[in-house]
């Protein structure tokens, strides 16, 4: 980055622009396209019919398992292709008249959808990295105990894992449920508060779970973090950390109220938002008891050019890693979140909550089915998981491929099927499933 670059970053650390002298900040030569990414279709709220138009997800197939990978929207393909035509046709120009500013633009476009302070969140290139930032990035010591469950992803599981290696922290599990169909929230706030001792520092949590299609209750569970931090120091304060990328996408719900200390979401599944992204959010305590893992880039680079004062840095940009990225992808994520509040949030939750009660009830009548994910959508959100009597899940997935359905089975050693309805699916198509699913018998 240039001298310019480091004076407009940490313009925009400091919220001040007059930082920037008129003489540095004028760009030495804007490439022709640099303001061209901007977005070129929108949706109506609610219009399924119009956002399915906006994919090119092939008609060959009934899509239920979309949430795995996103195909890009138009919108947000437009603005990939006119950033990557920009850096394709003058990389330098371009990076430069860019990079200062705009990690803060894509993670105030995240805020306007996720809630709270922009500043309070790190770009990622996926749940996975996001949280193994988290954990990797939280200070612990030697016998502090990390508290997660059983349920979570194996991307939890080896954060917490390696984090416990490096620093002789203790990895602790417990069971928030026995049968997810049955899952309730007492049961699992009495079983979290068993799992808590003296030395928890870390909770770790998956908002939903994509082994059981099980969606915590993360403001009641917060509650039991929070009975259990009362009267603790700040250094000895449980962190709650949530891994929230499925329900991300789905639930309309503010982040900052979900009662966690960090979220970890990747962008690129229920989000449509380019394949690559992510963000983790935490608010200032969390933050404050973190290290970055990865140096950032922008305005933590003019902190280490001694520009300003490190503590000035938002502390998004501090923990969001630094190097080149493939930045086309990052810089159009801000499309996808338009798309989503054109969507409107209330009408994408009730959307999918429909087609999810919809394949489940037809799942439940069906007696060589047995439906694993709970009925309320309280506890559940997008995915629905099952098994097939006499059939391997995965066996289930092959057979309904060849009928032209793509589902997936759970990437957990207790695997089932697992049927994903989406923004992208409509009534008929569930139907189609579920009368393939019924044929099976
Ligand atoms: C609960 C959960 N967390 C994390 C991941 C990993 O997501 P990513 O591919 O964005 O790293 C997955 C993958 O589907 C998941 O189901």
């Amino acid at each position: 980055m240039r001298r310019r670059e480091f004076l407009e970053s940490a313009g925009t650390a400091l919220g001040a622009t007059a930082l920037i002298s008129p003489a540095v900040a004028a760009p030495a030569s804007t490439p022709a396209t640099a303001n061209t990414a901007t977005a070129t279709e929108s949706v109506e709220p609610g219009d399924w019919q119009g956002l399915r138009e906006l994919f090119p997800l092939t008609r060959d197939y009934i899509h239920l398992a979309t949430f795995l990978l996103a195909s890009h929207p138009r919108p947000v393909a437009a603005q990939i292709e006119a950033h990557r035509r920009g850096l394709d046709e003058n990389p330098a120009d371009y990076l430069h008249s860019h990079n200062a500013s705009i990690d803060a633009k894509v993670a105030r476009a995240a805020a306007q959808y996720m809630g709270g302070d922009w500043s309070q969140i790190a770009l990622t290139d996926s749940t996975t990295m996001s949280l193994a930032m988290m954990y990797s990035g939280i200070k612990v010591q030697a016998g502090d105990e990390l508290l997660q469950t059983v349920h979570d992803h194996y991307a939890t599981d080896m954060s917490l894992t390696h984090k416990a290696r490096r620093s002789g922290a203790v990895v602790k599990r417990v069971a928030l449920y026995d049968d997810p169909a049955q899952v309730s929230v007492e049961q699992c706030q009495a079983r979290l508060a068993q799992g808590i001792t003296d030395k928890t520092r870390v909770v770790a949590v998956t908002w939903v779970h994509s082994s059981t299609g099980v969606k915590l209750p993360i403001q009641a569970l917060s509650e039991v973090v929070q009975k259990a931090n009362t009267g603790r120091a700040e250094a000895d304060r449980i962190l709650f950390c949530v891994d929230g990328v499925h329900g991300f996408g789905i639930e309309n719900q503010a982040v900052p109220q979900l009662g966690c200390d960090f979220f970890a979401a990747g962008t690129h599944k229920w989000m449509f938002g380019p394949r690559g992204t992510g963000v983790l959010w935490g608010n200032d305590a969390a933050w404050a008891r973190s290290e970055p893992v990865i140096p950032a880039f922008s305005a933590s680079y003019a902190a280490w050019l001694g520009m300003l004062p490190e503590e000035k840095v938002p502390r998004g940009m501090h923990f969001t890693p630094g190097g080149f990225h493939s930045f086309e992808h990052r810089w159009a994520l801000p499309a996808a979140f338009e798309l989503h509040l054109q969507l409107g949030k209330a009408n994408v939750q009730s959307r999918i909550h429909a087609l999810n009660t919809r394949t489940k009830e037809g799942l439940a009548a069906m007696p060589h089915v047995t439906l694993h994910t709970p009925q309320s959508p309280a506890l559940s959100s997008g995915l629905v998981c099952f098994e097939v009597k006499g059939i391997a899940p995965d066996d289930v997935v092959k057979r309904l491929h060849r009928k032209g359905i793509i589902m997936s089975s759970t990437p957990y050693r207790e695997s089932y099927a697992r049927f994903a309805p989406s923004l992208l699916n409509n009534e008929q198509e569930i139907d189609q499933a579920l009368a393939e699913i019924s044929a099976l018998a």
